[in-house]
């Protein structure tokens, strides 16, 4: 267990918090504000509990220089709007300056102060114990609540906390809950759903889900190399030809472990790349040489809707289809409607998959989304992340 803010004296404290604003934007303007809406929770807590607030993030990847385009200045404003309160933002391109140090110090208690973007420093993303102590140097308190961010070891995420007490708050105790009780303790059946465009991008997670789960389904672009791997005509699917031999191997191993390890019974075929390409089903093992699966077909479908509600547990990350084509969305759209019928506990592992649920109006059908990608699919693959490991155990 790890101490979360509950645990700690906050009143009359300054406290520096790490939170995942890595938010989309188009033009400056914020397209979804899912993150920021997911901090906010923490951010109350500790302004009602008499703590004045030094907020961070990263956006995007500006490389250690300061870009306008990757100002965090419209995330102010929009946090401004759901706190109802100011957010004060000192736009400095050194992130921590005289005027930063100034603005923190004369910080009276409920008040809220966002940094710029850490990454328009060079060593933050080199954990550069530096810049680290520059940050720590602006608080008592170091609060983590970035799970986003939390698969990198970098300044902000795990160098601050040699520096000053650190506790989580509320979004990673949720994420991290929700994960380590899915993966570790599964009420059974555990079924995990994997998808997207590469084994290789997931073989870890399949590596890992194979000791954990009953069933594993496999759907999207990653189904066709494993198609090829058991000597069948994939035509012009995507192929990860590196990966042909591994996924033979976790097929074996699958089969060595009694998981059933599914894979597409029939697929939505395409003559080409395109929304308004001819389209045609066949079974998995008829795929004409000069076409290319876009989806799981219809049997398919079925197949796995039963699989998913039978389910205690259920674990998906990665689309079944080129779900951004409504037309080969269907497959997507099938197991997310399926998740949303399941009795038992259903996760998102964020990115793509956490994309379409919203697309398709049924995330408040789910359990737990994760806000984090990459950090969730480190999660799934076993991983340690120093972004959690930094926070004190109880
Ligand atoms: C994410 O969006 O996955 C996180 O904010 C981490 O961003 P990064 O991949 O640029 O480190």
């Amino acid at each position: 267990m790890k101490k979360t803010v509950r645990d700690i004296d906050l009143a009359g404290k300054k406290v520096i918090e790490r939170c995942d604003f890595n938010v989309p934007m188009k033009n400056g303007v914020i397209t979804d504000d899912t993150r920021i809406r997911a901090s906010l929770p923490t951010i109350r807590y500790i302004l009602e509990h008499g703590a004045s607030l030094i907020l961070m993030s990263h956006l995007g990847r500006p490389k250690g220089e300061p870009k306008p385009e990757f100002s965090l200045a419209p995330v102010a404003k929009r946090l401004s709007e759901l706190l109802a309160q100011e957010v004060l933002f000192v736009p400095s391109p050194e992130v921590v300056d005289s005027k930063v140090e100034k603005a923190a110090s004369e910080l009276k208690p409920g008040q809220v102060l966002l940094l710029e973007n850490v990454r328009y420093v060079a060593g933050e993303t080199k954990n550069d114990p530096v810049f680290a102590k520059k940050l720590a140097s602006l608080g008592e308190i170091f609060v983590q609540d970035a799970f986003g961010t939390s698969h990198r070891a970098h300044s902000s995420t795990a160098g601050i906390g040699e520096y000053l007490p650190t506790v989580s708050g509320f979004l990673v105790e949720k994420e991290v809950q929700f994960l380590d009780e899915a993966v570790n303790h599964p009420k059974r059946p555990f079924v995990g759903i994997l998808g997207g465009a590469k084994v290789g991008d997931k073989i870890d997670v399949i590596e890992n889900l194979l000791d954990k789960v009953d069933t594993l389904l496999i759907g999207g672009g990653m189904a066709y190399t494993f198609f090829k791997a058991q000597g069948k005509e994939i035509g012009t699917s995507i192929l990860d030809a590196d990966s042909v031999s591994l996924a033979a191997g976790l097929l074996k191993k699958a089969e060595e472990k009694g998981v059933k390890m599914l894979l597409p019974v029939d697929i939505v075929t395409a003559d080409r790349f395109a929304e308004d390409a001819d389209c045609e089903i066949y079974p998995w093992d008829k795929m004409p040489k000069d076409r290319m699966g876009m989806d799981i077909g219809p049997e398919t479908r079925k197949l796995y809707r039963d699989v998913i509600l039978e389910a205690e547990t259920v674990v998906w990350n990665g689309p079944m289809g080129v779900f951004e084509m409504p037309r080969f969305a269907e497959g997507t759209k099938a197991v997310a409607q399926a998740m949303a019928d399941c009795k038992g506990t259903t996760i998102i592992g964020g990115g793509d998959s956490a994309a379409a649920v919203h697309q398709f109006g049924l995330g408040d059908k789910i359990s737990h989304i994760s806000t984090g990608g990459g950090a969730s699919l480190e999660f799934l693959e076993g991983k340690e992340l120093p972004g959690i490991s930094v926070i004190e155990d109880l």
